[in-house]
């Protein structure tokens, strides 16, 4: 059989994704906990518990594993919570403990991308309404400004806002996460505040550190019309996808924020992205269906003989990633892949998810796309919000139970094409020889 390799740009940055709230454990001081702790929010009753204990000092063997996978990138969150207990207290030593990871991953050879917020919020900004209420702009600033100061020697890559389109839909619109609403008068609002919050963050990043690259991470889920021919079902999938994937990145280019509600002018907004953050795991169907009150008349669903993962969750559908990607390019900016992976306990799907997804982008990189790096969600086993721990999507399985750890094939194979920079026709027989005929036709 003949060798041939897909070779990434040199410097391509290859790594895992956590969040402070999904790893560290103890996270007690954040409306997520409380959340937790309200019976019927979570699946199976479960709790974040200890998650991974990074908190409790675990992070070094799992930042040992990355390395020895060779990632040369990580990509961690900070928790508000921890690092601001209170409106007018800081925790230096929280922050001592930050440091001391970054360090860890920088000795250990991978660059640091850190998010500013990842769905966690501090139970007092809760009870203050959070981000329905304008003055989480200057309260996320301020706490921006610190952490920066704390970290600029060690981090000049960062995401200010993971997801603020999942944030406000899923707290906001499905009620699936905190608050748990369906409002979307607030949920708009939330938009607003999370966008302003963005652009407060941005400006302040670049005066304390003007080299700085700063994003948004944005869930980009994408839709299709479940019937093409259908003008309801092409319209819904155009205003969702307008208002759910689209709505972060054109404001921050345009500083006009164009909402279900109307349009407004944001214009500290403008041009705050140095780079695209993609989350993207799949692709859904979408139908227009009068008994969908909630969800704006959308039925969202797989099409039939989809690939889908263990609690069908997701659809491995790698042509959604090149779409994505394709669809970036329009901004002109560096494009990083912040998520990309899939629920898999057995690791049967993970292999042909991972060759096939990142082949994509492998292929949007040959277009010249300004693809920067690539970061899989994630590392070990992890806390997975309203899912709980019924989702596993780790490189390294995790018994949350005893803290052990084990390694899934699939951590292996990525180590292969984060030490090649590239997919072999070689590895790609050996771990998921199924899609050999797919990625090397003949
Ligand atoms: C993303 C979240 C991340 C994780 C993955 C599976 O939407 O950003 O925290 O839960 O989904």
């Amino acid at each position: 059989m003949a060798q041939a390799t897909f070779h990434f740009p040199r410097g391509f940055l290859w790594g895992a994704a956590t969040a402070s709230h999904q790893v560290e454990g103890n996270n007690k001081n954040n409306q997520w906990w409380a959340w937790e702790n309200e019976p019927g929010r979570i699946l199976q009753g479960h709790r974040s518990g200890l998650a991974c204990d990074w908190w409790g000092g675990r992070w070094r063997e799992d930042f040992d594993r990355a390395a020895e996978g060779g990632h040369n990138a990580h990509r961690l969150s900070v928790e508000w919570s921890r690092i601001q207990p209170a409106p007018d207290r800081w925790d230096e030593n929280a922050l001592d403990r930050y440091r001391e990871m970054i360090r860890g991953l920088i000795e250990r050879g991978m660059t640091p991308m850190v998010s500013l917020h990842h769905y966690s919020d501090p139970l007092w900004l809760t009870e203050r309404g959070g981000w329905e209420n304008e003055a989480v702009v200057s309260a996320f600033e301020k706490f921006v400004r610190h952490v920066v100061e704390a970290l600029r020697e060690y981090v000049s890559l960062w995401v200010t806002i993971n997801e603020p389109n999942g944030y406000a839909a899923q707290g906001y619109v499905t009620g699936s996460m905190p608050p748990g609403q369906n409002n979307i008068r607030l949920g708009t609002q939330v938009m607003i505040n999370l966008l302003r919050g963005h652009a407060a963050a941005y400006h302040a990043i670049h005066q304390i550190q003007p080299q700085a690259r700063v994003g948004l991470a944005i869930n980009c889920t994408s839709l299709l019309p479940a019937r093409p021919w259908f003008p309801l079902d092409t319209l819904l999938s155009k205003i969702l996808t307008r208002h759910l994937v689209e709505f972060f990145p054109n404001t921050v280019r345009d500083g006009v924020a164009r909402t279900l509600l109307g349009k407004r002018r944001v214009p500290e907004a403008k041009n705050t992205q140095d780079f695209l953050g993609v989350n993207y795991y799949t692709r859904r169907h979408v139908a227009f269906d009068l008994r969908e009150i909630k969800t704006l008349f959308a039925r969202q669903f797989f099409p039939a003989g989809a690939d889908l993962s263990y609690t069908g969750f997701l659809a491995n559908d790698p042509q959604g990633m090149f779409d994505t990607l394709k669809w970036g390019v329009q901004f002109k900016i560096p494009i990083i892949i912040t998520e990309n992976g899939v629920e898999d306990p057995d690791d049967r799907l993970r292999p042909r998810y991972l060759v096939q997804h990142i082949h994509q982008v492998w292929r949007a990189v040959n277009f010249n796309y300004p693809i920067k790096g690539f970061f899989h969600w994630t590392l070990v086993d992890n806390f997975e919000w309203e899912r709980g721990w019924t989702q596993r999507f780790g490189l390294w399985e995790l018994d949350p139970e005893t803290q052990a750890r084990r390694k899934r094939p699939s951590a292996d194979l990525f180590a292969e094409i984060c030490k090649e920079n590239g997919i072999s026709s070689e590895m790609v027989a050996r771990y998921a020889p199924e899609v050999f005929q797919k990625l090397f036709p003949n």
